[in-house]
């Protein structure tokens, strides 16, 4: 069986779920002489449970539209902002466990916060396509929960909605419906069956609130596959690891869970990828200090060339909680890297290098190791695949490291034998002269030349080349014609005022 068709499976059983039993508890009556006579809350079924720190994974209190008692009742910070979240379909019907993470980790960041889970779990754990038309009954609800806040002159810019797959489409379809817009909407890996193609009204958009952004987490496979929606509907839509799978969710992962664990974890495996838009959000509430950065880019394999690393012009953004609110007519999509587990944040570095021979090569796919030292650490090692490297062409290619190095001091680089059979006829070899460096990160660039000689030669299965430094970079001579003018004191300040001069002005 190949690895498509394992998939194809996987998704099957996860789509073709025994409906959970339809229960018809419908919400107590209203009272009828509550401030909002004029609109008709019956019908509103879900429920906005206000969840506390303390107790983040318990429903301890209900805020009820109509009924504005509740809000003393359930201890609602008027000053305060709001979160509400939002979850997607749900197979057993019950709270799935990321909600409390994400409700503790809003609380950490945001201690004097409201916190509201909204409960639409019955219509939530129906056949996919009836929970998926759901959608829009409990963006009616949403909708006029919003609006009974603000009709008692709760401000909506103090409200952030976020949806996670589900009920992304549950966000920006109630989004629509309210009367003023919301300050935010956060899409974790918004549902992609039933919304691929959908119109903007029945989906998550741009309009539905001043500002949208979005992680696509698991958009693998064709468009009505996809667990994902592909499609950018945010003004930011950020795809980690290019938005089709991410680390520590492979297949052979997931196979060796079941092997482990049996079929019965299945749920759990497939949403992997699904629910790493959750958790990327709480890593980005939590871990500030290892903030994650996205890069707009044109497509996923410019990204991985390294080609796409620039922050000017608002080309950079923060993922998660931090993003900076950048509105623009067109989506953007933006790419970054992650590692495996919390805190997600890496590095990212474009490495572009002159190979060039006497001889003709042109080869594929070809495996290199690259190791960085910096002021602060290394990081050795680091896997890097060659699309191409042909003779006389400048490469690009992005390189990541899950430790912070600092600024980069020297490299190493290797290059290995792709199979046993390579070189066998002489190896194949190119020289290099230097390397030119640029981090995403810090946006500094940086010229590495060879250690000993004019240039090095890397050869496929040989010794490891080492680039150091360079003094031939230019912002860094600038820098230590200011070092040294600092060196020398008081006497040449004037000297050292027209420096910093210069370099304000040429960077
Ligand atoms: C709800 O359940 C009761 C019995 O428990 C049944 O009589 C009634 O018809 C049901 N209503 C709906 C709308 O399904
Ligand atoms: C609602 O009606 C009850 C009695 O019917 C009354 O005691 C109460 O003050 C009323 N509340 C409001 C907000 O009008
Ligand atoms: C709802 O969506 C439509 C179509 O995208 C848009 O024209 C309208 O302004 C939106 N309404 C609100 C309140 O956002
Ligand atoms: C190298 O190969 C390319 C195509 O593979 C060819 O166009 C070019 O003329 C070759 N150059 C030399 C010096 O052999
Ligand atoms: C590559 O360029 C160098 C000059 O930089 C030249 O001597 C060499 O012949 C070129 N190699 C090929 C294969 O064209």
């Amino acid at each position: 069986m190949g690895k498509e068709n394992i998939w194809l499976l996987i998704v099957g059983i996860y789509f073709i779920k025994t409906c959970a039993p339809l229960s018809n508890t419908t919400e107590s009556p209203l009272s009828k002489n509550s401030t909002e006579t004029v609109v008709d809350y019956s019908d509103v079924e879900s429920k906005f449970s206000v969840r506390t720190a303390e107790e983040p994974d318990e429903d301890v209190c209900y805020l009820i539209p109509g009924k504005p008692e509740t809000i003393a009742q359930c201890n609602f910070n008027t000053e305060g902002q709001t979160f509400l979240i939002i979850h997607g379909w749900s197979v057993a019907g019950l709270f799935e466990s990321w909600i409390y993470k994400l409700v503790s980790a809003l609380f950490e960041r945001e201690p004097t916060a409201n916190v509201i889970v909204v409960d639409w779990l019955h219509r939530a754990s129906q056949h996919y396509p009836t929970s998926a038309e759901n959608t829009k009954l409990v963006g009616q609800d949403v909708a006029k929960f919003v609006n009974w806040l603000e009709g008692l002159e709760y401000p909506l810019d103090k409200i952030h909605v976020l949806g996670y797959s589900l009920g992304a489409h549950v966000a920006g379809i109630a989004g629509n419906l309210t009367n003023s817009k919301v300050n935010r909407i956060t899409g974790l890996d918004p549902a992609g069956p039933s919304f691929e193609n959908a119109d903007s009204l029945r989906r998550l958009s741009p309009d539905d609130a001043k500002f949208v952004d979005v992680l696509h987490t698991n958009t693998r496979g064709t468009p009505d596959l996809s667990i994902g929606i592909q499609r950018p509907v945010g003004h930011v839509d950020i795809y980690p690891n290019g938005g089709t799978f991410q680390p520590g969710c492979s297949l052979q992962n997931t196979m060796r869970m079941i092997a482990t664990y049996g079929f019965y974890n299945m749920d759990q495996l497939v949403k992997c990828s699904h629910e790493r838009a959750v958790h990327l959000f709480i890593d980005s509430l939590v871990n500030q200090a290892q903030q994650s950065w996205a890069y707009r880019c044109g497509s996923k394999d410019s990204f991985n060339k390294g080609l796409c690393l620039s922050c000017r012009k608002n080309r950079c953004n923060k993922l998660g909680y931090s993003v900076n609110k950048i509105r623009t007519t067109r989506s953007t999509k933006m790419y970054l890297k992650t590692r495996a587990m919390m805190p997600y944040k890496v590095f990212h570095y474009q490495i572009k290098v002159h190979i060039f021979n006497q001889k003709n090569v042109s080869l594929v796919e070809q495996p290199l190791k690259v190791s960085l030292y910096g002021t602060h650490g290394e990081r050795e090692e680091i896997t890097v695949t060659m699309p191409g490297m042909i003779t006389n062409t400048t490469i690009s290619f992005l390189v990541t490291s899950d430790v912070d190095v600092g600024e980069i001091l020297m490299i190493k680089m290797q290059w290995e034998k792709d199979s046993y059979f390579s070189g066998f006829f002489g190896a194949n070899e190119f020289m290099i002269r230097r390397l030119r460096v640029k981090s995403g990160e810090t946006q500094a660039k940086a010229i590495f030349q060879t250690k000993e000689g004019e240039f090095g030669y890397l050869k496929q299965g040989g010794d490891t080349l080492v680039f150091v430094k360079s003094k031939e970079n230019p912002v860094s001579r600038r820098e230590e014609r200011l070092h040294r003018l600092k060196m020398h004191g008081s006497f040449f300040k004037q000297g050292m005022n027209e420096a910093e001069k210069e370099m304000k002005e040429n960077s």
